[in-house]
């Protein structure tokens, strides 16, 4: 061993990740070390509270409460932001690679908020950027996408990207269990946070989409430039009502550029899926994405998207990429870090262009004549009706409406939406969700 480089790594955090990271570094650390020819070194590791107890034990001389001295200390090559956040987190990011450092990130907010100034400072200083957990955990997507489907453009890319909405609407299907009821439970097995909204609400899957669609197209797109809706609005009606229509329905980010017009949309939303569709039978606390590149067809990869052990196998083969960087310098063959890709002109496609199927699911009074108003408004928008349910609602004197419509396009369909919510007729606020024809 004695003849090999030493890699020192700091890891800012050591919670979940960071433990997890350590704990298998340290199993597998001879297997590692004599496959990539350098000593795997981890330093030290930042922490807020350093008295607290940890299920990975660490010597107390290695902890520090200064995230910045690990980025600062000049014995350290390799940073792993492990915290979380958005502010102490970029601070550190940005010192370490200002020093042309290389950082390890998992935090996908982070790189959603700050990707644009967090890459630039790499390339200034000649550091470098590896973010294969921030996305779809155990997964190696951001490897599928930079190496492997090099060749590639990518029209569509499409998935499942957040553990927790999975279980909340697997639990709600599979248990006819309402979305609270499933929720509390999904946060009393650690499952959900104990505030729940940026897994629900779709920011945690808009993050990730951010960050895909950059990887794939080069362009960042911004959370209020997409459509982003969570899974509250769902109720186990919706799933009986998908099921009957030949659906199942999961919370999706849908990436799509139209390669002929060079025009990018980014939208997160609950999406029908034909029951037979792989991604549809994507269960529980699982991801799954598919990417279409337009040389090698459709690919499909599924896995643990979260959790100590999936994350940290994505950290750890960061970590492999920079110790193949230290031994044989930029251009080895195993780096994952590819140059920024060409925006190519790529712009953000208005929301006419998005067409597809809807599903749309209005509560109204059960009175005669309500569904020829409800036909009418629709055909005024030009939007053609495909399939209607109709059901008592649990409310006395009303009746579920569920309509399905040929394809129609975003912008026609919320104008309708608008006008089906003013009618006197209509008691709630009418339910939306897109169709995923994704023919795969
Ligand atoms: N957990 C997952 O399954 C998962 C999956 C993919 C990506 N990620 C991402 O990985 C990152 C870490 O997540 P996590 O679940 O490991 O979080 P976590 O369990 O909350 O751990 C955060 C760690 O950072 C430390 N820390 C926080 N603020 C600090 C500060 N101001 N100074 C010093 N140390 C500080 C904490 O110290 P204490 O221990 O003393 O509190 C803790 O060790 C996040 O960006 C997350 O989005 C997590």
């Amino acid at each position: 061993m004695s003849e090999f480089l030493t890699l020192n790594i700091g890891l800012c955090g050591f919670g979940t990740v960071g433990q997890g990271v350590w704990k298998h570094l340290s199993a597998n650390r001879a297997e590692l070390e004599s496959r990539l020819g350098v000593k795997l070194n981890l330093a030290r590791a930042a922490v807020r509270d350093p008295g607290k107890h940890r299920t990975v034990k660490i010597p107390r001389s290695k902890l520090t409460t200064d995230p910045l001295a690990i980025a600062n200390d000049p014995s350290i090559q390799l940073v792993c932001e492990l915290m979380g956040g958005t502010t102490l987190a970029r601070q550190v990011t940005l010192a370490a690679l200002r020093q042309g450092k290389i950082v390890v990130s998992a935090n996908k907010a982070l790189i959603c908020a700050h990707g644009r100034e967090i890459i630039a400072a790499a390339q200034e200083h000649g550091g470098h950027f590896f973010f294969e957990a921030s996305v779809a955990g155990g997964i190696p997507i951001i490897k599928a996408l930079r190496e492997g489907l090099v060749a590639n453009r990518f029209p569509r890319i499409y998935g499942i990207l957040n553990g927790t909405c999975n279980y909340i609407l697997t639990q709600m299907e599979e248990q006819d269990a309402p979305y609270a009821e499933v929720l509390a439970e999904a946060k009393r097995l650690g499952y959900a946070e104990a505030d729940e909204a940026l897994d629900v609400d779709g920011w945690d899957t808009a993050h990730k989409a951010s960050v895909l669609a950059w990887l794939a197209h080069g362009m960042w797109v911004k959370t209020d430039q997409m459509i982003v809706e969570g899974i509250s609005g769902i109720t186990p009606a919706d799933f009986k009502n998908a099921a009957t229509l030949g659906f199942g329905i999961k919370l999706l980010a849908v990436i799509t550029r139209d390669l002929a017009k060079n025009e990018l949309c980014v939208r997160v939303h609950p999406t029908l899926l034909p029951a037979g569709n792989v991604i549809a039978n994507v269960s529980g606390v699982f991801n799954a994405i598919s990417v279409t590149g337009d040389v090698v067809g459709t690919t499909l990869y599924s896995g643990r998207g979260a959790g100590q052990d999936a994350t940290a196998s994505a950290v750890i083969s960061d970590i492999a990429d920079a110790a193949a960087l230290l031994k044989h310098g930029k251009g080895a063959h195993l780096i994952g870090e590819a140059p920024t890709p060409a925006r190519g002109g790529c712009k953000l496609a208005p929301p006419e262009s998005i067409r597809c199927r809807y599903y749309v699911r209005l509560t109204v009074k059960d009175q005669p004549g309500v569904l020829a108003r409800v036909a009418s408004v629709m055909a005024r928008h030009l939007v053609s009706i495909a399939s209607v349910i109709q059901s008592p609602a649990e409310r006395a004197g009303a009746a579920s409406l569920v309509l399905t419509t040929h394809e129609s396009n975003e912008r026609a369909m919320l104008a309708t939406l608008k006008q089906l919510a003013g009618l006197g007729s209509v008691l709630d606020r009418p339910l939306l969700l897109r169709i995923g024809d994704f023919g795969d």
